[in-house]
């Protein structure tokens, strides 16, 4: 693999030293390699969504799953119309709500698709990302940038520098920093091939700020409301193939306690009296008293500190969520990391 990453800390980096680092990074990924760069849902691993290889690197080095489609990010409207034969109405409205932002609108690809982007699908997710580094990277490499979340495979996505150095230093050309990603999930997945559109994976752009903003009524993929871990032997199948794997699991085992917050308290006291007991070492989660934004923005890094930090047991206080809101988007990746272990008070 790669050695020597070049790193730019865009935060610190005087304005010679962002023009230089962004002109760089444009051409790595203008002659096929991979670059990592801050979005405002998570930090991206970037390659020219239209170079085969340079796609496969991605899924080398990432170890993914080769039936995962990767979302495309763009920098404006007319290079997202380009690349897909069924812009229309709709996809216009939202766009006009919600990009640059959390939001990635599945619609029929164009022709000439490499098909290792998008597994083979007859269809491309893509997104306009709201942050100016994103932005900058996109429009000066003049590639629509095929970017999956920057950690490997299995793992919880990258929403610090400190992560996604961790993840891919050494293994790619180049990571571009730029401190925390404001939100801290990734985007919305909203399929637009459908009658009624239908969200494949939640995110902070929600049922409700859709048909607030746009008119437009969505519907979940019944496939978020089933709680089952094993994928093969349900016959779940969630209609975004990444929704299917284990995500996000530390080492340590996560343990979701869901109920009202008088009994979560008094649960999760006795739960970690008992396994401290047995000498395991415990970390206490109080989510149910964070706003849905800031357990959104901390989940992953959390996730990230409970095993260098070498936790057993996470014990995750939690309350119950409503379809459609933001507590749905964050439960929807605590549930995966638990591997559905939920305690229900
Ligand atoms: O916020 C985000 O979306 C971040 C940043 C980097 O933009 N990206 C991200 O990519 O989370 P990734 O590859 O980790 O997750 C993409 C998800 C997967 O669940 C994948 O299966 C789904 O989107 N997806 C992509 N293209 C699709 C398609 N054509 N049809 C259905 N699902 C698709
Ligand atoms: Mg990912």
């Amino acid at each position: 693999m790669t050695c020597c990453t070049i790193i730019l800390n865009y935060d610190e980096a005087t304005a010679p030293e962002r023009e230089a680092g962004l002109e760089k990074a444009a051409a790595i990924i203008r002659r096929g390699g991979l670059v990592a760069f801050p979005t405002e849902t998570v930090y991206g691993l970037g390659a020219d969504a239209l170079n085969p290889e340079a796609v496969g690197q991605i899924f080398t080095v990432k170890g993914r799953p080769a039936d995962n489609p990767l979302i495309v990010h763009v920098a404006d409207l007319d290079q997202a119309a380009a690349l897909t034969t069924g812009w229309d109405d709709r996809a216009e409205r939202l766009a006009a709500a919600f990009w640059p932002g959390p939001l990635t609108l599945v619609l029929p690809r164009a022709d000439g698709f490499p098909d290792i982007t998008t597994a083979g699908l007859s269809t491309v997710g893509l997104r306009l990302p709201g942050h100016p580094v994103a932005r900058a990277l996109i429009s000066q490499a003049e590639r629509p940038i095929a970017a999956p979340s920057a950690n490997l495979s299995g793992g919880p996505s990258p929403t610090r520098a400190e992560h996604v150095i961790a993840d891919l230093n050494d293994k790619v050309p180049m990571i571009i920093t730029a401190g925390d990603c404001r939100v801290g999930i990734e985007s919305t997945v909203l399929d637009l091939t459908l009658e009624t559109p239908e969200i494949l994976r939640p995110g902070f752009v929600t049922a409700g700020a859709i048909f607030e903003k746009t008119g437009i009524r969505v519907t979940m993929d019944p496939a978020l409301n089933t709680a089952r871990q094993n994928y093969a032997e349900s016959g779940w199948k969630p209609k975004a193939p990444g929704m299917k794997y284990r995500h996000y699991a530390p080492k340590a085992e996560v343990i979701v306690l869901r109920g009202p917050a008088e009994r979560i308290g008094p649960e999760m006291k006795r739960l970690c009296q008992i396994e401290t007991a047995a000498g395991k070492q415990v970390v206490e989660w109080r989510l149910n008293e964070l706003s849905p934004e800031k357990a959104a923005f901390e989940l992953f890094d959390r996730l990230r500190r409970a095993d260098l930090e070498g936790a057993d047991i996470i014990l995750a206080g939690t309350v119950s969520q409503t379809d459609g809101d933001l507590s749905f988007a964050v439960m929807n990746r605590l549930l995966k990391s638990a591997g559905y272990h939920v305690i229900d008070l």
